[in-house]
């Protein structure tokens, strides 16, 4: 008997140390992954805007920049239109997105391209984002994580080591994968 109740709290001991360590794995896992609300980009104290008037972008680049129009069917209608960004840094990045010469983003810096149809438009297209990660995260293109999320500012489509996005920013390497045209300061 005294054998039989000390199986059983081992049972149970057991199974609260199985379900504690999972829930633990689950965080771990959940801060790295990206999350976004576009509705925070108002607030100055985290967001810098990079470009005051929208910048356009060549519509050959606007045609390619939307590499998958799966991930983008709002701009499907007219994939040559022309698109107008918006650009903002958050802290982390600042320093690196309007200095001179080029240097390499800090772990941690943000850019959020916004991508609107015309520049009277409120609403966006959608938002490519790229996020310095650490050292060892995607070294063939400066450990960033790329990500797009849908015109409601929220919605996740796609995340990680991106090679529809990589492919054009690993051509610009000398100034860590990042093109900057709409930063007039530099
Ligand atoms: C056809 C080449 C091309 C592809 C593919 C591409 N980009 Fe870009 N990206 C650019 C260019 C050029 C710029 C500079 C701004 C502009 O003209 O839009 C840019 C700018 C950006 C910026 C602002 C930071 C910077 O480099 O100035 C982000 C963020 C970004 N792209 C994310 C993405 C993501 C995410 C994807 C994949 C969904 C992607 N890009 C795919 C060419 C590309």
């Amino acid at each position: 008997m005294a054998t039989q109740i000390r199986i059983g709290v081992f049972v149970v001991v057991a199974g609260i140390v199985l379900v504690v360590a999972l829930a633990v794995r689950r965080t771990e896992g959940a801060k790295d992954e990206f999350r976004f609300d576009a509705a925070k980009l108002k607030d100055r104290n985290t967001w810098t805007q990079v470009n005051n008037d929208p910048y356009q972008m060549p519509a050959a680049v606007a045609a390619l920049c939307a590499p998958v129009v799966l991930l983008e069917p709002e701009s499907k209608k007219n994939p040559h239109a022309a698109s107008y960004i918006t650009v903002y840094v958050n802290k982390a990045g600042r320093e690196s997105m309007f200095a001179k010469q080029p240097q390499r983003f800090p772990e941690g810096s943000i850019i959020v391209k916004e991508k609107f149809n015309s520049p009277e438009d409120r609403k966006p297209l959608l938002y490519t984002i790229m996020r310095k990660r650490a050292a060892g995260y995607n070294p063939k293109v400066g450990d960033w994580e790329f990500s797009v999320v849908g015109p409601n500012g929220t919605e996740l489509r796609a995340s990680g080591k991106l090679e529809n996005c990589q492919g054009c920013h690993l051509t610009k390497s000398e100034s860590d994968f990042v093109f900057r045209p709409y930063v007039t300061s530099q």
